[in-house]
This record gives C-alpha cells, structure tokens and sequence, in this order.
C-alpha cells in the first residue's frame, strides 16, 4: 500500500494538493527559472529536510546547462531566539556562491523569519543574485517582509504536512500536501 493509499489510517484531513496538483505546478516553475536564468551560473541551494521531494522534483524541471544544487541544514535555537529568527548552521555550504545566481529552495514560508536570516547570511557571500523559490506561502503567518520570488501555491493558516514538510519529523514521505487534524 502506498502512502496515499494508506492515508485514512493517518490523523490527516483530505488531501489539501495531490501528486498531480504538484507535478504540474512544479514543472510550471522549473519553466519559469529556465526561461528567467538561460545562461547563468544558477546554484538550488535547499534548505534540509524539508525541501527534499521539492528540490528533487524541481532541478529535474529546469532546462538549464549550468545548473548546480547544494543543500544547508538550519535548526532555530529554541523559542526565545524564534522570535529573533536567528537559526544555528547545522551544516553549511559545500560551494562557494561568489558571483553566482543562488535560488534558495525552501518547503514553507512561514512568519519568514528563518529566510530573512538566511538571506543575510547569504548575502555576505557576495553571490551574484539571491531569490527564493517556496513551494507553500502561509503569507497571513508573516512576521518580516520577506517574500518569494517563485511560490508553488499559498496556503490558509494551517498546520501543513506531506510533500517534505514534516511534523515532528512525521509525514514528510507523504506524495501529497494536507494538514493536520488534531496533534497527538
Ligand atoms: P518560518 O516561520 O518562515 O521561519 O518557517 C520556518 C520553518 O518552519 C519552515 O521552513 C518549515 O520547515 C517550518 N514550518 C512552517 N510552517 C509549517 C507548516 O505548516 N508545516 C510544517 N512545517 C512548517
Ligand atoms: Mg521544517
């Protein structure tokens, strides 16, 4: 049985976007890169782990020669510094991004206050152009101006799983987006 199959048996609600809902955006935005970076030294950077099916499924929807992806895994410190958005660098870069076009690949963008941080870190780094690409927008949640560049699709006030997103490291191998229905 698959996942999708076997979901009644989890503590979810319906399905929010299926398998197909995501593929064809997905490639929607790998075309939209494509056509905006022909020629450019472009460099995925996701953003571990919620980005995994994401990334996977978008680098292989961008028609570009030059293409690279590398990752970064970020942990927030704890719930006093949450509201200050500085996150502790779990693992770093492998590539120096100088002069390059980074796209930073990212599951949710939530109150923002992880990417605003991230944005500056990678900023110091001198790269050539820095966007993001999300595959959810909860825009209402907002706690900074941050905004991206390339969204999937935005999303109510919801607590979202599946897809990469997790809960409690939970539900991430979902093929499909749906929220929680009561925490256990
Ligand atoms: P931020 O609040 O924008 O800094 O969000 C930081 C991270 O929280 C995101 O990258 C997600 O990993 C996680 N997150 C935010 N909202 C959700 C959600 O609805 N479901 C699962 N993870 C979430
Ligand atoms: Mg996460």
């Amino acid at each position: 049985m698959t996942a999708a199959q076997s979901k009644k048996t989890y503590d979810l609600s319906d399905v929010l976007i299926d398998e197909k809902a995501i593929a064809s955006r997905v490639r929607e935005l790998g075309a939209d890169i494509a056509r905006d970076y022909e020629g450019r030294p472009v460099i995925l950077v996701g953003i571990l782990k919620g980005c995994v099916p994401f990334i996977a499924d978008l680098m292989r929807a961008i028609d570009l020669e030059g293409l690279e992806v590398d990752f970064i895994s970020v942990s927030s410190y704890g719930r006093s510094t949450k509201s200050s958005g500085v996150v502790r660098i779990l693992k770093d870069l492998d590539c120096d991004i100088k002069g390059k076009d980074v796209i930073i690949v990212e599951d949710i963008i939530d109150s923002g206050l992880t990417l605003s941080y991230l944005k500056e870190y990678f900023e110091g780094r001198n790269p050539n152009s820095l966007r993001i690409c999300a595959l959810l927008d909860k825009p209402s949640r907002r706690k900074t101006d941050i905004r991206g560049d390339y969204i999937g699709f935005e999303v109510e006030d919801k607590f979202i799983v599946g897809y990469g997103l997790d809960m409690n490291q939970r539900y991430r191998h979902l093929p499909f987006v749906t929220w929680v229905k009561e925490e256990k």
